[in-house]
Protein backbone atom coordinates (compact mmCIF):
# COMPACT_ATOMS: atom_id res chain seq x y z
CA UNK A 1 0.00 0.00 0.00
CA UNK A 2 1.38 3.51 -0.56
CA UNK A 3 1.90 5.64 2.21
CA UNK A 4 -0.64 7.91 1.14
CA UNK A 5 -3.04 5.09 1.01
CA UNK A 6 -2.89 3.99 4.28
CA UNK A 7 -3.51 6.77 5.99
CA UNK A 8 -6.76 7.86 7.34
CA UNK A 9 -7.34 11.83 7.81
CA UNK A 10 -11.18 12.04 7.60
CA UNK A 11 -10.62 13.99 11.13
CA UNK A 12 -7.17 16.11 11.47
CA UNK A 13 -7.14 17.60 15.01
CA UNK A 14 -5.00 20.89 15.25
CA UNK A 15 -3.63 21.35 18.56
CA UNK A 16 -1.56 24.41 20.01
CA UNK A 17 1.92 23.20 20.24
CA UNK A 18 2.35 25.60 23.29
CA UNK A 19 -0.90 24.21 25.46
CA UNK A 20 -0.14 21.22 27.71
CA UNK A 21 -3.90 20.94 28.69
CA UNK A 22 -5.06 20.78 24.96
CA UNK A 23 -2.19 18.04 24.17
CA UNK A 24 -3.09 16.53 26.94
CA UNK A 25 -7.07 15.99 25.67
CA UNK A 26 -5.56 15.59 22.01
CA UNK A 27 -4.60 12.04 22.97
CA UNK A 28 -8.08 10.54 24.13
CA UNK A 29 -9.97 12.30 21.23
CA UNK A 30 -11.08 9.66 18.49
CA UNK A 31 -9.30 11.11 15.51
CA UNK A 32 -7.43 9.86 12.70
CA UNK A 33 -4.66 11.92 12.67
CA UNK A 34 -3.57 15.38 14.67
CA UNK A 35 -0.98 18.07 14.38
CA UNK A 36 0.62 19.87 17.15
CA UNK A 37 1.17 23.49 15.79
CA UNK A 38 4.14 25.68 15.85
CA UNK A 39 2.40 27.98 13.64
CA UNK A 40 -0.59 30.45 14.12
CA UNK A 41 -1.77 29.15 17.18
CA UNK A 42 1.74 29.83 18.97
CA UNK A 43 2.52 33.17 19.94
CA UNK A 44 6.09 34.46 18.70
CA UNK A 45 7.23 34.92 22.34
CA UNK A 46 6.05 31.27 23.29
CA UNK A 47 7.55 29.35 19.55
CA UNK A 48 11.00 28.08 21.66
CA UNK A 49 9.09 26.58 24.34
CA UNK A 50 6.41 25.06 22.38
CA UNK A 51 9.42 23.36 20.07
CA UNK A 52 10.20 21.54 23.71
CA UNK A 53 6.57 20.82 24.69
CA UNK A 54 5.63 19.36 20.75
CA UNK A 55 8.94 16.73 21.01
CA UNK A 56 8.72 15.80 24.74
CA UNK A 57 4.94 15.27 23.85
CA UNK A 58 5.56 12.86 20.62
CA UNK A 59 8.07 11.19 22.63
CA UNK A 60 5.52 10.88 25.57
CA UNK A 61 3.61 8.42 23.09
CA UNK A 62 -0.35 7.83 24.11
CA UNK A 63 -1.42 8.64 20.62
CA UNK A 64 -2.78 5.16 19.17
CA UNK A 65 -2.48 4.73 15.24
CA UNK A 66 -3.50 8.46 15.00
CA UNK A 67 -1.37 10.18 12.47
CA UNK A 68 0.95 12.37 14.30
CA UNK A 69 2.04 15.61 12.99
CA UNK A 70 3.92 18.83 13.78
CA UNK A 71 3.00 21.96 11.75
CA UNK A 72 6.30 24.05 11.61
CA UNK A 73 6.28 27.78 10.67
CA UNK A 74 6.35 28.76 7.41
CA UNK A 75 9.57 30.18 5.28
CA UNK A 76 9.18 33.34 5.33
CA UNK A 77 9.50 33.34 9.13
CA UNK A 78 13.13 33.25 11.09
CA UNK A 79 11.67 29.78 13.00
CA UNK A 80 11.08 27.54 10.21
CA UNK A 81 14.30 25.82 10.11
CA UNK A 82 15.45 25.13 14.03
CA UNK A 83 11.78 23.97 14.04
CA UNK A 84 12.08 21.29 11.90
CA UNK A 85 15.74 20.41 13.08
CA UNK A 86 14.59 20.60 16.57
CA UNK A 87 11.52 18.28 16.33
CA UNK A 88 13.30 15.77 14.03
CA UNK A 89 16.11 15.40 15.55
CA UNK A 90 14.61 14.96 19.05
CA UNK A 91 11.63 12.80 17.82
CA UNK A 92 11.59 11.95 14.33
CA UNK A 93 11.43 8.29 15.07
CA UNK A 94 7.49 9.30 16.81
CA UNK A 95 6.31 11.57 14.39
CA UNK A 96 4.66 10.84 10.82
CA UNK A 97 4.63 13.74 8.76
CA UNK A 98 5.29 17.71 9.03
CA UNK A 99 2.48 20.42 7.61
CA UNK A 100 4.17 23.26 5.62
CA UNK A 101 1.79 26.02 5.67
CA UNK A 102 1.61 28.82 3.10
CA UNK A 103 3.63 26.84 0.51
CA UNK A 104 3.68 29.40 -2.20
CA UNK A 105 5.95 27.16 -4.72
CA UNK A 106 7.56 24.04 -5.40
CA UNK A 107 11.02 25.11 -4.34
CA UNK A 108 9.23 25.44 -0.53
CA UNK A 109 8.57 21.79 -0.80
CA UNK A 110 11.63 21.12 -2.30
CA UNK A 111 13.35 22.80 0.81
CA UNK A 112 12.02 20.66 3.18
CA UNK A 113 12.20 17.37 1.22
CA UNK A 114 16.05 17.90 1.49
CA UNK A 115 16.60 19.61 5.13
CA UNK A 116 14.45 16.21 5.85
CA UNK A 117 16.47 13.83 4.25
CA UNK A 118 19.82 15.32 5.75
CA UNK A 119 18.52 15.04 9.32
CA UNK A 120 17.03 11.61 8.43
CA UNK A 121 20.33 10.56 7.58
CA UNK A 122 22.42 12.60 10.52
CA UNK A 123 20.00 10.66 13.24
CA UNK A 124 19.83 7.44 11.27
CA UNK A 125 16.09 7.24 10.78
CA UNK A 126 14.84 5.43 7.26
CA UNK A 127 15.06 7.42 4.57
CA UNK A 128 11.90 9.00 3.65
CA UNK A 129 9.99 8.43 6.46
CA UNK A 130 8.68 11.61 7.56
CA UNK A 131 6.05 12.69 4.86
CA UNK A 132 5.05 16.27 3.89
CA UNK A 133 1.77 18.10 3.80
CA UNK A 134 1.44 21.44 1.76
CA UNK A 135 -0.79 23.86 3.11
CA UNK A 136 -2.18 25.79 0.17
CA UNK A 137 -3.43 29.30 1.60
CA UNK A 138 -2.45 32.02 -1.06
CA UNK A 139 -2.66 32.90 -4.83
CA UNK A 140 0.78 32.06 -5.31
CA UNK A 141 -0.16 28.38 -3.62
CA UNK A 142 -3.27 28.24 -5.66
CA UNK A 143 -1.19 29.12 -8.77
CA UNK A 144 1.46 26.75 -8.29
CA UNK A 145 -0.07 24.24 -6.81
CA UNK A 146 0.53 21.62 -9.85
CA UNK A 147 3.94 21.79 -9.52
CA UNK A 148 3.63 22.10 -5.14
CA UNK A 149 1.83 18.72 -5.68
CA UNK A 150 4.63 17.41 -7.46
CA UNK A 151 7.34 18.46 -5.65
CA UNK A 152 8.38 15.19 -3.88
CA UNK A 153 7.85 11.50 -2.86
CA UNK A 154 7.44 12.65 0.86
CA UNK A 155 4.02 15.32 -0.25
CA UNK A 156 0.64 12.77 1.43
CA UNK A 157 -1.42 15.74 1.33
CA UNK A 158 -2.82 18.99 -0.35
CA UNK A 159 -4.44 20.94 2.64
CA UNK A 160 -6.91 24.06 1.74
CA UNK A 161 -6.12 26.96 4.47
CA UNK A 162 -9.39 28.93 4.27
CA UNK A 163 -8.21 31.20 6.80
CA UNK A 164 -5.17 32.97 5.40
CA UNK A 165 -6.99 32.61 1.50
CA UNK A 166 -9.65 34.49 2.18
CA UNK A 167 -6.82 36.94 3.89
CA UNK A 168 -4.69 37.06 1.13
CA UNK A 169 -7.34 37.59 -1.61
CA UNK A 170 -8.93 40.22 0.12
CA UNK A 171 -12.22 38.67 0.67
CA UNK A 172 -14.82 40.62 2.21
CA UNK A 173 -16.08 39.49 4.69
CA UNK A 174 -14.62 37.87 8.49
CA UNK A 175 -16.69 34.28 8.99
CA UNK A 176 -14.12 31.41 7.46
CA UNK A 177 -15.86 28.54 5.85
CA UNK A 178 -19.62 30.56 5.08
CA UNK A 179 -19.83 32.49 1.72
CA UNK A 180 -19.03 36.19 1.85
CA UNK A 181 -21.75 38.41 1.78
CA UNK A 182 -22.60 39.96 -1.24
CA UNK A 183 -21.83 37.06 -3.55
CA UNK A 184 -24.93 35.43 -4.22
CA UNK A 185 -24.32 33.61 -7.30
CA UNK A 186 -22.60 30.26 -6.15
CA UNK A 187 -20.22 29.15 -4.10
CA UNK A 188 -17.30 31.45 -3.76
CA UNK A 189 -14.99 28.59 -3.15
CA UNK A 190 -15.85 25.75 -5.51
CA UNK A 191 -12.77 27.18 -8.25
CA UNK A 192 -10.05 26.78 -5.03
CA UNK A 193 -11.79 23.18 -3.78
CA UNK A 194 -11.71 22.17 -7.25
CA UNK A 195 -7.88 23.73 -8.15
CA UNK A 196 -6.18 22.02 -5.62
CA UNK A 197 -8.52 18.07 -5.55
CA UNK A 198 -7.45 17.86 -9.27
CA UNK A 199 -3.68 18.87 -8.19
CA UNK A 200 -4.08 16.52 -5.62
CA UNK A 201 -5.63 13.73 -7.40
CA UNK A 202 -3.25 14.19 -10.25
CA UNK A 203 0.13 13.61 -8.00
CA UNK A 204 -1.73 10.96 -5.84
CA UNK A 205 -1.87 12.66 -3.06
CA UNK A 206 -4.78 13.05 -0.31
CA UNK A 207 -6.73 16.50 -0.49
CA UNK A 208 -7.91 17.87 3.18
CA UNK A 209 -10.54 20.83 3.94
CA UNK A 210 -9.57 23.54 6.57
CA UNK A 211 -10.75 24.29 9.83
CA UNK A 212 -14.46 25.96 10.28
CA UNK A 213 -13.74 28.18 13.14
CA UNK A 214 -17.10 28.99 14.46
CA UNK A 215 -16.47 25.82 16.80
CA UNK A 216 -19.74 25.14 18.40
CA UNK A 217 -22.02 25.78 15.76
CA UNK A 218 -21.68 21.64 14.76
CA UNK A 219 -24.61 21.25 12.09
CA UNK A 220 -22.73 24.39 10.47
CA UNK A 221 -19.55 22.36 10.62
CA UNK A 222 -21.09 19.36 9.47
CA UNK A 223 -22.32 21.26 6.44
CA UNK A 224 -19.44 22.56 5.51
CA UNK A 225 -17.87 19.26 5.84
CA UNK A 226 -20.33 18.03 3.64
CA UNK A 227 -19.83 19.91 0.70
CA UNK A 228 -15.60 19.22 0.57
CA UNK A 229 -16.81 15.55 1.26
CA UNK A 230 -19.28 15.82 -1.96
CA UNK A 231 -16.48 16.82 -3.89
CA UNK A 232 -13.55 14.35 -3.24
CA UNK A 233 -12.13 15.61 -0.28
CA UNK A 234 -10.51 13.18 2.05
CA UNK A 235 -10.76 14.73 5.47
CA UNK A 236 -11.31 18.05 7.32
CA UNK A 237 -9.83 19.94 10.31
CA UNK A 238 -11.27 19.79 13.71
CA UNK A 239 -10.45 22.69 16.23
CA UNK A 240 -12.66 21.30 19.30
CA UNK A 241 -13.99 18.02 20.48
CA UNK A 242 -17.67 19.06 19.19
CA UNK A 243 -16.79 18.58 15.89
CA UNK A 244 -14.62 15.19 16.05
CA UNK A 245 -17.79 12.50 15.22
CA UNK A 246 -19.28 14.65 12.34
CA UNK A 247 -16.08 14.84 10.72
CA UNK A 248 -15.25 10.97 10.86
CA UNK A 249 -19.06 10.36 9.70
CA UNK A 250 -19.05 13.03 7.01
CA UNK A 251 -15.92 11.50 5.65
CA UNK A 252 -17.20 7.64 5.83
CA UNK A 253 -19.22 6.37 3.61
CA UNK A 254 -22.91 5.27 5.02
CA UNK A 255 -23.20 1.84 5.63
CA UNK A 256 -25.94 1.68 2.82
CA UNK A 257 -23.80 3.05 0.42
CA UNK A 258 -20.58 0.92 1.81
CA UNK A 259 -22.62 -2.21 1.78
CA UNK A 260 -23.93 -1.28 -2.02
CA UNK A 261 -20.63 -0.26 -2.98
CA UNK A 262 -19.18 -3.99 -2.28
CA UNK A 263 -22.19 -5.75 -3.76
CA UNK A 264 -21.33 -3.51 -6.87
CA UNK A 265 -17.84 -4.70 -6.76
CA UNK A 266 -18.86 -9.09 -5.80
CA UNK A 267 -21.34 -8.55 -8.77
CA UNK A 268 -18.86 -6.79 -11.24
CA UNK A 269 -16.20 -9.08 -10.74
CA UNK A 270 -18.38 -12.31 -11.01
CA UNK A 271 -19.67 -10.81 -14.27
CA UNK A 272 -16.09 -10.11 -15.95
CA UNK A 273 -14.72 -13.41 -15.11
CA UNK A 274 -17.12 -16.24 -14.78
CA UNK A 275 -19.66 -14.44 -17.74
CA UNK A 276 -16.67 -12.87 -19.34
CA UNK A 277 -18.60 -9.49 -19.79
CA UNK A 278 -17.84 -5.86 -19.26
CA UNK A 279 -21.08 -4.69 -19.05
CA UNK A 280 -23.89 -6.13 -16.78
CA UNK A 281 -26.81 -5.20 -15.00
CA UNK A 282 -27.38 -5.27 -11.43
CA UNK A 283 -31.07 -4.97 -10.84
CA UNK A 284 -31.60 -1.81 -12.90
CA UNK A 285 -28.57 -0.59 -12.63
CA UNK A 286 -25.65 -0.74 -15.44
CA UNK A 287 -22.33 -1.64 -14.22
CA UNK A 288 -19.10 -1.34 -16.13
CA UNK A 289 -15.15 -0.72 -15.46
CA UNK A 290 -15.89 2.78 -14.23
CA UNK A 291 -18.73 1.65 -12.00
CA UNK A 292 -16.43 -0.43 -10.72
CA UNK A 293 -13.50 2.20 -9.72
CA UNK A 294 -16.46 4.56 -8.13
CA UNK A 295 -17.60 1.22 -5.77
CA UNK A 296 -13.74 1.03 -5.25
CA UNK A 297 -13.67 4.23 -4.12
CA UNK A 298 -16.04 3.77 -1.73
CA UNK A 299 -15.58 0.52 -0.37
CA UNK A 300 -11.99 1.33 0.45
CA UNK A 301 -13.51 4.45 2.75
CA UNK A 302 -16.04 2.36 4.43
CA UNK A 303 -13.40 -0.76 4.73
CA UNK A 304 -10.61 1.95 6.62
CA UNK A 305 -13.47 3.67 8.54
CA UNK A 306 -14.24 -0.18 9.98
CA UNK A 307 -17.98 -1.03 8.41
C1 LIG B 1 -5.38 27.37 8.22
O1 LIG B 1 -4.20 27.37 8.41
C2 LIG B 1 -6.06 28.49 7.63
O2 LIG B 1 -5.39 29.50 7.38
O3 LIG B 1 -7.28 28.39 7.42
MG1 LIG C 1 -3.27 29.23 7.82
Amino acid sequence: MSRVASRSRRSVLAVPGSNPRFIEKARGLPVDAFFLDLEDAVAPLEKERARDAVVAALNEGGWGDKVRTVRVNDLSTQWTYRDVIAVVEAAGGNLDCLVLPKVADAGHVRWLDTLLTQIERSVGLEPGRIGIEAQIEDARGLVNVDEIAAASPRLESLVYGPADFMASVNMKTLVVGEQPPGYDVGDAYHYVLMRILMAARANGLQAIDGPYLQVRDVPAFTRSARRTAALGYDGKWVLHPAQVDAANAVFSPSQDDYDHAELILDAYEHATTVRRRGAVMLGDEMLDEASRKMALVVAAKGRAAGL
